[in-house]
């Protein structure tokens, strides 16, 4: 059965639709979103373009900074400690990967805590790990919110996540353990993966490498998520060949699946920014 993020997505943003009404009827400021991105690189230019586009859809407001590849750190930051101070900003998102000369890591440490609608930033990691999590990354929210729609029961299953991405890996595999899940983390090292597969109920593939999960490693008794996007030859694909997502109990598809999820929960992570003002 298709996991069908593109549906679910559409829900989330028109109860958001609906909660920017009511703020607008109370004569109040709409939730603010900015988005960084440094450089050329066309997949991450399609997702902020994207993320502006879908916070118009719900009436958010929002700022694109769009920065040239030479940006200096010192010019990243200066803009970064702009938009924390700024009070009509709710959100601030750095689109990743960056550059390799900035540090990716002096750069999420700089966002205000309060306004890190990824959580990357070390205390939202924090607390995320403590159960007590402020901002939900937008990719694991995304695969949570829609396992929980479909009413798929996590506790005392064995969920296998493979990558150990800040972004996916590791916060993924700390809601499916929240949620009573066993969760074992494979990565590019581990040995022997095919058999780990067999035996989990849960896959969630974030590899990041085009058709890696054969379809033949898929039966009919798995919940499979796959996070990955690629472009090849035109046509999107996934980390997993789309042959096996007939064969799953259940499965995401790329695209349509996780994709639109992980834009709706960002948009989600800024209405909480938003109210964690409080004005
Ligand atoms: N690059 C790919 N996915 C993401 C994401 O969820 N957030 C950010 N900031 N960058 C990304």
């Amino acid at each position: 059965m298709k996991l069908d993020g593109f549906e679910v997505s559409k829900i989330i943003k028109n109860n958001l639709r609906t909660e920017v009404e009511i703020l607008k009827g109370q004569g109040k400021r709409v939730p603010c979103l900015a988005v960084v991105l440094v450089g050329t690189d066309a997949a991450s230019q399609t997702y902020v373009n994207s993320k502006v586009k879908q916070c118009e859809r719900v009436g958010f407001e929002s700022q694109a900074y769009l920065l040239p590849e030479d940006t200096s750190l010192e010019t990243l930051l200066s803009l970064i400690s702009d938009l924390n101070q700024d009070d009509r900003v709710d959100g601030i998102l750095v689109q990743l990967p960056l550059p390799k000369h900035l540090d990716e890591d002096i750069v999420i440490n700089a966002l205000s805590p309060d306004k890190d609608v990824d959580g990357l930033h070390p205390e939202n990691v924090g607390l995320l790990a403590l159960d007590q999590a402020r901002f939900i990354p937008c990719t694991p929210k995304g695969i949570m919110t829609l396992l929980n729609e479909y009413n798929i029961d996590l506790s005392g299953k064995r969920a296998l996540v493979i990558g150990r991405s800040r972004l996916v890996g590791k916060p993924v595999a700390s809601l499916l353990m929240k949620e009573n899940a066993t969760v074992t983390i494979a990565h590019s090292k581990t040995t022997n993966l095919e058999s780990l597969i067999a035996e989990n109920d849960i896959i969630v593939v974030a590899i990041g490498k085009a058709q890696f999960i054969e379809a033949s490693m898929i039966h009919g008794n798995h919940v499979l998520i796959d996070v990955g996007i690629h472009r090849i030859d035109g046509k999107i694909v996934g980390d997993v060949q789309p042959e096996a997502y007939e064969k799953a109990a259940y499965a995401t598809p790329v695209p349509k699946g996780v994709g639109p999820m992980t834009i709706a929960s960002l948009l989600e992570n800024t209405m909480v920014a938003y109210k964690l003002k409080g004005e």
